[in-house]
């Protein structure tokens, strides 16, 4: 019999998003899954599929980015691995795809880069830069909608990426939950977490961390998910995404698009 290896890709079009916007998180997916089964290492594959929501303009991260309160951009982004890789951009202006230049950074001496650091360093490596006036000018009113991510299991690895526009109209050099480790994603050796909603909030309950902490006692994300939703009164805005050794699981406390596939391939 050949030994098999489970692959498992979830992506989320942040909390707020339409779920009729499904379409973009399936396709976000999809390119995720490719890699994985042509043997990308498995952060390349999880940035890669937000790197697909980031240039899908109806979610609020790379071209569909919100602004601030003074007409900028900045954008945060930030991805994980279950090696010990981490990396992230917080306040990146002038980037189409902020988790690509996260990608670069976990690779580097440095763990987060901020504002015109973090430009600096994303012209230094080519990264693909974006004008002003082609960031979130369909005239569509996507203002509520948060942070893009992705989690991903390849067998006994894990991933996770995320990407972001930050809240509507914040006041410039606003950093949210995305760029600190362990309060908007966090990756180890029992699985992969991945917020959305209130970076504020998400922040001050190092929302991703305990996530992962209740991975590591053996629940299963279906259990995690809603537990997790039931640390946030509404208003607050949050959703989160799963993945562990037990499965998987996604749900925000309002709507979100989102998807996940699962297939298991030959060793
Ligand atoms: N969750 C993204 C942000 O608040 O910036």
């Amino acid at each position: 019999m050949t030994d098999k290896k489970k692959i498992v890709i979830l992506t989320h079009g942040g909390a707020g998003s339409d779920p009729a916007h499904a379409d973009g998180t399936a396709i976000a997916g999809q390119i995720g899954m490719m890699g994985l089964q042509t043997g990308e290492p498995i952060l390349d594959a999880a940035c890669n599929a937000v790197t697909i929501l980031e240039d899908d303009s109806r979610f609020n991260a790379g071209v569909g980015s919100h602004r601030r309160d003074d007409g900028s951009v900045q954008m945060d982004a930030s991805c994980m691995d279950s090696s010990g890789a981490f990396g992230a951009v917080a306040t990146l202006e002038g980037f189409r795809n902020p988790v690509q230049v996260a990608r670069i950074v976990s690779q580097s001496e440095y763990r987060v880069l901020a504002g015109a650091g973090a430009a600096k360093f994303a012209s230094n490596q080519d990264c693909k830069t974006v004008a002003l006036d082609e960031i979130n000018n369909t005239g569509k009113d996507f203002s509520t909608t948060d942070t893009v991510g992705c989690v991903v299991r390849d067998g006994d690895k894990f991933a996770a990426a995320l990407s972001t526009g930050g809240t509507d109209q914040a006041h410039s050099g606003r950093v949210g939950d995305v760029p600190l480790i362990g309060c908007g994603l966090y990756t180890g050796p029992e699985g992969a977490v991945a917020t959305t909603g209130d970076g504020e909030a998400i922040a001050m309950q190092m929302t991703a961390f305990r996530a992962y902490q209740l991975i590591e006692q053996g629940m299963d994300p279906k259990t995690i998910v809603p537990k997790a939703i039931g640390w946030f009164k509404q208003p607050t805005a949050f959703g989160i995404i799963v993945v562990s050794k037990i499965g998987f699981a996604g749900g925000a406390n309002q709507s979100m698009a989102w998807t996940a596939s699962e297939i298991e391939i030959p060793l």
